[in-house]
């Protein structure tokens, strides 16, 4: 635990899930999901983009050093995938005009290719990539489990089966009913702030509207918030606490590549945008050389999902790899102000609740 004060105000969704602050900490990383845990918070960790052989070590991983703390797992379903396919299937399918371009990007910045396997330059989003995941994580221990871009009703129940509490994040007051007719036990009101994929509702908007559809179902916020006074803020609004996403890749547990971090230390919101260029749906990153060259005049129309991934993904893998101070990127959200410096999940969840103290007392001091 840290040495912060507890939150002003604890919603029922925390003592439903054994949590000591209303912080959700969203991350691909398991060193930043334990941390999360440690400081009170309640730690979703990312598997959409993991290795498929890689997932059970993760989970194994995970369990172990959460010791019974509560903890979730998120994963990425958008409907619009193939059933199966490889790789290679699908780079056969690219237009010639895209995978030109790309050439002539890579020769232009002088793209290394990755030699350390990844998701990206291994995987395709297809149905039978996700029925090996939800096997994988409802077989864990996880407490909850969220989903995004797309449901599946028959995860939704096994999960309940399994005793998980289920999270859906939803862009759209109509993704919240689909959501809530499946079942979905959380929504997750994911505004256009937020990044990663998107909709196009601003959070301070999407909420109210996805509260006033949720009933009695709880609702996080997400999107954009980074502080404590932002967390409050929501919970004014009937959020149950806050989700974050980005602000964590600004923590050590998070391991961001140096040029990365250095990327986010020095970007401000405007510095974001929202770009189909990542993964062929609509996603917010910080900007750099590479989404520039998409976003300039002359630019092809990036494909849809999975062909844009299938296209690109070396080069997204390359840049990380070599932490490419030119071109990379990351999903990231307009909360990326917050980011100031390179510090710990433990400070960072340390300045929220305390920020979130100041908030309230500043509030009480107004009668
Ligand atoms: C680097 C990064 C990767 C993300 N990957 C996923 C993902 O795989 N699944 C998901 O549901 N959300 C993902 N998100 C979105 C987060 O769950 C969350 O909704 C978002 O970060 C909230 O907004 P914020 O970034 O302003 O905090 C990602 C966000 C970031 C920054």
């Amino acid at each position: 635990m840290n040495g912060s004060l507890d939150s002003p105000v604890r919603p029922p969704l925390c003592d439903r899930l054994g949590i000591r602050h209303p912080i959700f900490g969203f991350s691909h990383s398991v060193d930043v999901c334990v941390a999360v845990a440690h400081a009170g918070g309640f730690p979703v960790l990312g598997l959409a983009r993991e290795l498929p052989a890689e997932i059970p070590h993760i989970l194994a991983e995970i369990s172990a050093r959460m010791a019974g703390m509560p903890y979730g797992i998120d994963l990425m379903l958008p409907s619009q995938v193939p059933d199966a396919a490889s790789l290679e299937s699908v780079r056969a399918q690219l237009p010639a005009q895209h995978v030109a371009f790309v050439e002539g990007l890579r020769e232009r910045f002088g793209v290394k290719p990755p030699e350390q396997p990844s998701f990206f330059t291994t995987q395709v989003r297809t149905k039978a990539l996700f029925d090996d995941q939800i096997e994988a994580v409802l077989a864990s221990d996880a407490h909850a489990i969220a989903t995004a871009i797309g449901l599946r009703a028959d995860l939704i129940e096994r999960a309940k089966a399994r005793g998980k509490l289920t999270f859906s994040l939803v862009g759209s007051v109509r993704h919240a009913r689909k959501a809530l007719d499946m079942g979905v036990e959380v929504l997750v009101a994911q505004g256009y702030d937020a990044g990663g994929h998107t909709g196009t509702v601003g959070t301070l908007s999407l909420l109210p509207q996805v509260i006033a559809e949720a009933g009695t179902v709880p609702v996080l916020a997400a999107g954009g918030i980074a502080t404590g006074a932002q967390i409050l803020g929501v919970m004014g609004m009937g959020a149950q606490g806050a989700w974050l996403g980005t602000l964590w890749m600004g923590a050590k547990e998070n391991h961001t590549p140096p040029a990365l971090l250095r990327r986010l230390i020095e970007s401000g919101s405007e510095d974001t945008l929202i770009t189909r260029a990542h993964s062929g749906k609509p996603c917010r990153v910080v900007r750099s050389a590479w989404i520039d060259a998409w976003d300039a005049s002359g630019a092809p129309a990036p494909l849809g999902m999975p062909l844009q991934q299938a296209l690109t993904g070396d080069v997204f893998a390359s840049m990380h790899e070599y932490d490419n101070a030119e071109l990379i990127y990351e999903a990231a959200g307009q909360s990326v102000f917050a980011i100031e410096r390179e510090t710990t999940v433990a400070d960072q969840m340390r300045v929220l609740v305390d920020d979130m103290q100041a908030a309230w007392a500043r509030l009480c001091s107004w009668g």
